[in-house]
C-alpha cells in the first residue's frame, strides 16, 4: 500500500514541492497550511493555522475520519524574521516561535497516536543551517530552528520503542516565498542598526533568490523516507555540508568572524 504523508505548509516552497513530488511518486499526500496552493495540485488538502490549538485537533479528528494511519510527517510550515535584537518587540518573537517551534510541538504531538499506527513511521522536520550558525539579525529564526533540531534530537529518542524514526532537514538558501514572506525590520526612532540590518538582508535575500530549486529538497525527504536508516540532521548540497563541517572543526571565533563577514 501506498505510503500517507501529511505535510504541513503545502501551500507553498518547499512543502508545496515536496507534497507534489511525492503525490507524483505514487505518495497518498495530505497538505495543511492556512491557506490553499496558488498552482495545481493533486493531493488532499485542510486549510489548518498550525498556531491554533483547537483548529489543530480539528483538522487532526478530520484526518483521522478518513486515514486510518499516517505514515511520514513532514513539518515545514515555517517564517522568517529579521532585524536587530534590541529593536524586535517581543511579540515579534512570539510570532515567530508560535509558527516555528510551537506550530510543529502541536502538529507533532496531536498526530503521534496516528503515526503509531503505521508499521515504520518517520517525523521529518524542516529546519535550517542557520541552527547550526547563529546569523546576526536572524537571531529569532537562527534560535527557532536550533529549538527544533533539540526537539528532533529528544523525541527520536522518546519514540524509539514505537519505531517511529525521526530527522531535521537542514536546508541552505533555498529559492522560495520565505524571502517575501520574513517579518520586516521592526522600524524604530534613532536605529543604530539600519545601515547593517539592510546590508544583511538584502544580502540574504540575494543568497536565497539565488539559492537552490526546492525539488532538491523534495527529492532528499524522498529518499530519507525511503532509507531504513536515517541520521538525525542532514542537509542538501555539497557546499552545505562543507559549511557544517567547517562549522563543527573550525574555531567557533573564526566561523563567527566569516558570518560577521557576510551578514555582521
Ligand atoms: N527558503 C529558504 O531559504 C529556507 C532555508 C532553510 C530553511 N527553510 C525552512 O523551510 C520551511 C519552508 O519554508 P519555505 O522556504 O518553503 O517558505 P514559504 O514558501 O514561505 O512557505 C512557508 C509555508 O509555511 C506555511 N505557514 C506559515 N505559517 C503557517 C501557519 N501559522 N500555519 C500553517 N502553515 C503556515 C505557509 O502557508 P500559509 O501561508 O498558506 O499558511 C507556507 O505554505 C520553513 O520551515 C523554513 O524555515 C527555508
Amino acid at each position: 500500500m501506498n505510503k500517507i504523508v501529511l505535510v504541513s505548509g503545502a501551500s507553498s516552497g518547499i512543502g508545496l514541492e515536496t507534497a507534489r513530488h511525492l503525490s507524483s511518486k505514487g505518495y497518498q499526500v495530505i497538505g495543511i497550511s492556512r491557506s490553499y496552493p496558488k498552482v495545481e495540485y493533486n493531493f488532499d488538502y485542510f486549510l489548518c493555522d498550525i498556531t491554533d490549538e483547537k483548529k489543530v485537533i480539528k483538522t487532526m479528528h478530520l484526518i483521522e475520519e478518513k486515514y486510518e494511519h499516517i505514515d511520514v510527517l513532514i513539518n515545514s510550515a515555517g517564517m522568517g524574521i529579521s532585524g536587530a535584537i534590541e529593536n524586535t518587540p517581543l511579540e515579534e518573537v512570539e510570532q515567530i516561535y508560535n509558527v516555528n517551534v510551537f506550530g510543529h510541538i502541536l502538529v507533532t504531538k496531536t498526530l503521534l497516536p496516528l503515526l503509531r499506527k503505521s508499521k515504520k513511521a518517520k517525523i521529518i522536520n524542516i529546519s535550517s543551517v542557520a541552527s547550526e550558525i547563529s546569523l546576526p539579525f536572524q537571531a529569532f529564526y537562527s534560535m527557532s530552528k536550533a529549538s527544533i533540531d533539540a526537539f528532533t534530537k529528544a523525541l527520536s529518542m522518546e519514540l524509539k520503542p514505537f519505531k517511529i524514526k525521526v530527522c531535521a532537514v537542514l536546508p541552505g538558501d533555498i529559492k522560495t516565498g520565505f524571502t517575501k514572506n520574513r517579518l520586516q525590520p521592526y522600524q524604530v526612532e534613532n536605529d543604530l542598526y539600519t545601515e547593517r540590518t539592510k546590508h544583511s538582508l538584502n544580502r540574504m535575500a540575494k543568497d536565497e533568490q539565488n539559492g537552490m530549486d526546492p525539488i532538491r529538497i523534495a527529492k532528499k525527504i524522498e529518499r530519507l523516507i525511503k532509507r531504513n536508516r536515517i541520521p538525525l540532521r542532514t542537509t542538501v548540497g555539497f557546499s552545505y555540508k562543507a559549511i557544517r563541517v567547517l562549522n563543527k572543526f573550525l574555531p567557533e571565533k573564526i566561523v563567527q568572524f566569516f558570518v560577521r563577514k557576510l551578514y555582521g
